[in-house]
């Protein structure tokens, strides 16, 4: 546990958000680490209230857990102010002086030119390009994010020195990567589990745990190819056509698929998987927290998952809730 990475494994949308929200309160994480950028909306549902977040940590819900924004991270500060106002959280996360800026120009080009690939429209690509240029704007340069600027790298790697728990809180999914990916279809950045820790700044060496994250169908926002994609209407009726966090598009869906679940292990060297959403393939496992809670069809989907990938499927999501989740862990 002390450095556990997550990770999506297919095109984002994984359910990441509410799986680092319940390693945070069941491990006690003490910090957490977001990477990425507002493209991407992690859903935690907590205390009666749903959260689409896009920039603080998804692991807020663990009232102790100090949280970062990565230095490779790309910040809108206003929502992230926004974000830090609704979580109430202020106090208690911090920004890397060097994560750079996403600025209205940015936004403005990537709504005009981002229709080709299907983008979010939130100028992740544009200032993704500028800071390559060496243009960016970076944290450190805006007043407004002076009270939450910190050394993330330094922090991080001083709280695992000290036997400390932290999280690498992935964005979006292997084949969304920049490198790795459906190219051109695909984020500005590297997703996998390297890139992330070395958008976090923390070294290979140190990291115990790389969970892959999979929905138990796949889905997909915006252009590019999905194997066996259903129609409007097949994904309507199992109940598996999802509307995206941020920009509210439908999501296009297709069953399991384990030759990219393979690749994804691989490229991420996954030690443990998690498998969403088993509820919504077979309801009757809706809220179970215990394997033996599971239906018999659920159970055997679970065994083939780990018997073709070869790695244990150690958490499973039986619902939205943040406990909602089957912990095989222990
Ligand atoms: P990105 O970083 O954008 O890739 O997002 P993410 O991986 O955090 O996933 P996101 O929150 O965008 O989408 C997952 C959706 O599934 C959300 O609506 C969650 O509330 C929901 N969800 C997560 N786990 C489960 C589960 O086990 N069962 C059910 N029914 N819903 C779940
Ligand atoms: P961009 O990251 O906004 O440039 O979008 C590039 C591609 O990645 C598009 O297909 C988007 O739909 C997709 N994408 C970006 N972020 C996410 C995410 O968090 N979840 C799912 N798809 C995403
Ligand atoms: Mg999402």
């Amino acid at each position: 546990m002390p450095c556990t990475v997550i990770v999506g494994g297919f095109f984002g949308d994984e359910g990441k958000g509410k799986i680092v929200a319940y390693l945070a309160l069941k491990d006690r994480v003490d910090a957490t680490v977001r990477t990425g950028s507002v493209n991407a909306g992690h859903t935690v549902v907590w205390k009666g209230k749903t959260y689409g977040l896009r920039m603080v940590p998804s692991a807020f819900v663990y009232e102790k857990c100090r949280l970062y924004v990565a230095s490779g991270a790309n910040v809108n500060p206003q929502v992230f102010l926004k974000e830090v106002e609704e979580t109430g959280v202020k106090g208690r996360v911090w920004v890397d002086r060097h994560s750079s800026i996403i600025e209205a120009k940015h936004i403005e080009e990537d709504r005009a030119t981002g229709k080709r690939i299907g983008t979010t429209g939130q100028g992740v690509g544009p200032a993704i390009a500028d800071r390559v240029r060496r243009i960016a704007r970076l944290a450190k340069d805006l007043p407004e994010l002076k009270p939450y600027l910190a050394d993330v790298p330094v922090e991080l790697n001083r709280i695992l020195d000290e036997g400390g728990k932290v999280l690498v809180e992935g964005t979006q999914g292997t084949f969304l990567s920049l490198i790795h990916g459906t190219y051109p279809y695909v984020t500005g950045r590297d997703t996998t589990a390297s890139a992330v820790c070395s958008e976090a700044g923390i070294g290979p060496k140190r990291v115990t745990d790389v969970v892959v994250v999979f929905k138990a169908y796949v889905t997909r926002v915006g252009k590019g190819p999905l194997e066996g994609e259903l129609s409007r209407d097949e994904a309507l009726r199992r109940g598996w056509l999802e509307r995206a966090t941020v920009t509210g598009r439908e999501r296009r869906a297709a069953p399991f698929n384990f030759n990219l679940a393979k690749r994804a292990i691989m490229l991420n060297t996954a030690t443990q998987l998690a498998i969403t959403k088993i509820d919504i393939l077979y309801p009757e496992c809706s809220g179970a927290r215990t394997f033996e809670e599971l239906s018999s069809e659920a159970k055997r989907f679970i065994r083939e998952v780990e018997e073709k990938l070869r790695v244990p499927v150690t958490l499973i999501g039986t619902g939205p809730g943040v406990y909602d989740v089957v912990d095989r862990r222990f």
